[in-house]
C-alpha cells in the first residue's frame, strides 16, 4: 500500500525526470559518501530515490548492493530504465518510505536525500531505524528552515510543494532522537553543486513549465530562509 502525495511539483520532478534533485546534486552525494567506509558488501537503501541517479552511482562506485525506494511510479519507471541501461544490478521496489517491505536490521547505510519534508516523518524516520542495522548510519540530506516563517509564507511553500511539514534544524534533531538515532552530525553551508541530469516524459504539460518557474520563484523569495543541512546519524 502507497500513498502518491497531491504535489504537482513532485509531478514536474518526474515528467522531467530529474536526477539529482536535491540540493548540492550528485557531487555532494559523492563528497559524502567518500567519508564512508563502503565495499562490495555494503547493503545501501536509497529512500525517495527519485530517478535513480545515487542508487547508480553508489552500485557502480563501490560495487556494494544497492536497493531504492520510491512511491511514484513515473521515478520508478525511470530509475530502473536507468539502471537496466547501465547494466547494474539495483532493486528499485515502488512503495512508501512509511511502510517499506524490507526485513529488520539490513541496511549498513540508508539514505534521504530531499524527501523527508514530503512524508509523514516520524513515521518515515521510525520506518528507517528499523531498517538500519545496529552499527548502521543514515545520512539525509533535508530540506532545513534557517528561521520561523510567518504563517503565509510556511503555508505558500508547504502547498506549492506538498510539503508535509516545514522543520527547523531543532525539530529534526527532535524527529532523530525520537526515532531513536543517536551520535547526530550536522553539516552546513555547503558550497558543492551539480547539474542535473533529465530522463524526459513525453507528455509534459505546459502547466509544468509554470511550475518550473514558481519553484525559482520560490528558491529565489526564501533563499535566506529556507536551506538544507546533512544530518547523519547512527542507530
Ligand atoms: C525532491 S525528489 C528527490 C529524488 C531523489 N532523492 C534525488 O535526489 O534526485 C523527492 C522524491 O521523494 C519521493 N517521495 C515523496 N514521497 C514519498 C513517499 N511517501 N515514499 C517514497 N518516496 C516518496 C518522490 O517521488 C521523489 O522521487
Amino acid at each position: 500500500m502507497f500513498i502518491i502525495q497531491n504535489s504537482k511539483y513532485l509531478d514536474f520532478l518526474s515528467k522531467l525526470g530529474i536526477g539529482g534533485a536535491h540540493p548540492g546534486g550528485i557531487n555532494l552525494t559523492k563528497e559524502i559518501f567518500k567519508r564512508e567506509n563502503i565495499n562490495r558488501n555494503s547493503h545501501i537503501l536509497d529512500v525517495g530515490c527519485g530517478t535513480g541517479q545515487t542508487a547508480a552511482y553508489l552500485a557502480n562506485r563501490y560495487g556494494a548492493k544497492v536497493t531504492g525506494i520510491d512511491n511514484n511510479p513515473t521515478m520508478v519507471a525511470k530509475a530502473e530504465k536507468r539502471l537496466k541501461k547501465n547494466r547494474l544490478p539495483v532493486k528499485i521496489i515502488q512503495c512508501s518510505v512509511e511502510e517499506i517491505p524490507l526485513p529488520d536490521n539490513h541496511f549498513d547505510f540508508i539514505t534521504s536525500e530531499s524527501v523527508l519534508s514530503f512524508v509523514d516523518k516520524p513515521r518515515a524516520l521510525k520506518e528507517i531505524f528499523r531498517l538500519l542495522k545496529n552499527d548502521g548510519r543514515f545520512i539525509a540530506i533535508e530540506q532545513t528552515l534557517n528561521q520561523q516563517l510567518q504563517d503565509i509564507e510556511e503555508n505558500e511553500i508547504k502547498q506549492f510543494y506538498g510539503f508535509n511539514s516545514l522543520t527547523t534544524e531543532k525539530d529534526w534533531i527532535a524527529l532523530l532522537k525520537q526515532a531513536g538515532f543517536e551520535h547526530i552530525r550536522i553539516q552546513k553551508n555547503t558550497s558543492i553543486d551539480s547539474e542535473p541530469d533529465f530522463l524526459y516524459s513525453d507528455d509534459i504539460e505546459p502547466e509544468l513549465h509554470e511550475i518550473m518557474d514558481k519553484h525559482f520563484d520560490l528558491v529565489l523569495k526564501y533563499k535566506e530562509k529556507l536551506g538544507f543541512r546533512i544530518y547523519s546519524c547512527t542507530k
